[in-house]
């Protein structure tokens, strides 16, 4: 999808007309994005500090790459005949011509990342995770939205089968950490380039001989990318597909040893799972292992909260040496979804310290003491909407302040505050040195 800057719309009005014009028009966010607002905020802060502790358990370590990228990094990494590249990318030009797009995922930036800083030439394994939003132009539905938001996990350098099950069994810690249950763990091997070619050329035959009984995107899919159809979720499909030979009947010895030896570590690590043969994904840089864990919570389409598996050739494909990958990404607004309501535990924004006032002077001695006590790590709080000292002890009480503190001349001479612990009135009166002592105790 193409996107195009109207500047007329800008350039046709004085800025004064500009902003006559359009005063009483309210901007809303855009079709399939979100605002966070704060008490969500701090659910999503929980959940990314457990991603970051978790995975820091396993030897991960955060990298950021740029919202937007060469377009041609997501076609030629995600695969040209794929939805994501063929239709749901946002896409823009420069004005030189070049061709970017917001990234609808987050491999081929590491990957790319990757190549370019030269983290290969350790020869060690790279572990990476990253945290941030995702862009599709997709039809908005619950759990499908137009900017998403990712954690996602890459790790680069390795082919061994118990590096994937260590990977899905800190998956599982973090979810545990979580308190999240009812998540399924769906595996699967898409083949390799050695044995998929033959698989997928019987797909393409047993679809043209009953071409006319599939949906049309099926009909279609069969010419682009047939292991797309076993995803299809058109009901008449259905016992079409049923009928369909599975990959894991067609597999290598190679594929069906790696994905064996994948689900004994699976077992090893006592990780649940069950085999899904119809598991394809829509990126087209799988080989081998694929996964994903779904979630009844979320309804029947959009069910996975976490999608991955190896993509051993991307490296190569991206100009880099021969190096091979496996990770995951999971969509944060649908683990708060499957989360649900669940009472807060985050930090609470209930002030430490309610500081009263009863004029110019103590307001402006007030100001100089929150500072001072911000300073020592204390949340002090204190009005600026002019409101009387009782209206200011209200909204103390409404605030959830632990203590309060109420600043006068006397105060100011004298050099000693009252504090008041609001749990249950114990009142002390203390130097200014000694506040933060008395709050943090
Ligand atoms: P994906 O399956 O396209 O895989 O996305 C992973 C997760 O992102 C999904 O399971 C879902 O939770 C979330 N997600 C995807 N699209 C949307 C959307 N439109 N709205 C809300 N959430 C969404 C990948 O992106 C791969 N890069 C994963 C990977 C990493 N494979 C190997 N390494």
């Amino acid at each position: 999808m193409e996107i195009y800057w109207e500047t007329r719309i800008i350039r046709g009005f004085s800025d004064l007309e500009y902003r006559g014009n359009f005063r009483t028009m309210k901007i809303k966010s855009v079709r399939g994005t979100h605002d966070l607002l704060p008490e969500a905020t701090q659910l999503w802060q929980e959940i990314e500090a457990a991603a970051r502790h978790n995975f820091g358990l396993y030897g991960y370590a955060e990298l950021r790459t740029p919202i937007f990228e060469e377009t041609e990094l997501f076609a030629r990494s995600i695969g040209a005949a794929t939805d994501i590249v063929q239709k749901e990318m946002y896409t823009f030009a420069d004005s030189k011509g070049k061709t970017f797009s917001l990234r609808p995922e987050g491999t081929a930036s590491v990957v790319r990342a990757f190549i370019e800083h030269g983290l290969h030439h350790d020869g060690g394994i790279h572990r990476l995770y990253y945290i941030g939003p995702m862009f599709r132009h997709e039809r908005p539905q619950k759990g499908r939205y137009r900017q998403f938001h990712q954690i996602g996990v890459e790790v680069l350098g390795s082919d061994h089968p118990a590096l994937e099950a260590e990977v899905i069994e800190m998956l599982h810690r973090f979810f545990e950490h979580l308190e999240v249950e009812g998540l399924e763990l769906l595996v699967n091997s898409v083949g390799c380039t050695n044995c998929r070619p033959a698989y997928i050329q019987l797909l393409r035959e047993q679809l043209n001989t009953q071409a006319s009984d599939w949906c049309s995107q099926c009909r279609q899919r069969a010419e682009t990318n047939p292991l797309r159809v076993l995803d299809c979720k058109t009901p008449d499909c259905q016992p079409l597909i049923e009928k369909l030979p599975t990959i894991e009947e067609h597999l290598c010895e190679e594929c069906r040893r790696h994905f064996s030896r994948f689900r004994n570590y699976l077992d090893l690590q006592q990780v649940p799972y069950r085999v899904d043969p119809r598991l394809v994904r829509g990126l087209d840089y799988y080989v081998r292992t694929t996964f994903e864990m779904v979630s009844d919570r979320l309804g029947p389409t959009q069910n996975a909260v976490v999608g991955g598996g190896r993509y051993d050739g991307l490296v190569e494909i991206l100009g880099g040496p021969a190096t091979r990958g496996f990770g995951f990404a999971l969509g944060i607004e649908r683990l708060v979804t499957v989360m649900g309501e669940r009472p807060n535990k985050s930090q609470s924004v209930a002030p430490d310290l309610f500081l009263g006032f009863l004029d110019d002077a103590s307001f402006e001695e007030c100001i100089q003491l929150a500072s001072h006590l911000r300073g020592e790590g204390i949340h002090a709080y204190l009005d600026f909407q002019g409101r009387s000292l009782k209206a200011q002890m209200r909204l103390a009480n409404r605030l959830g302040s632990r203590f309060t503190c109420v600043v006068g001349e006397e105060e100011m001479t004298s050099g000693r505050f009252p504090l008041k612990r609001m749990e249950d009135g114990h009142l002390v009166t203390v130097t200014r040195e000694e506040i933060s002592v008395q709050v943090k105790s």
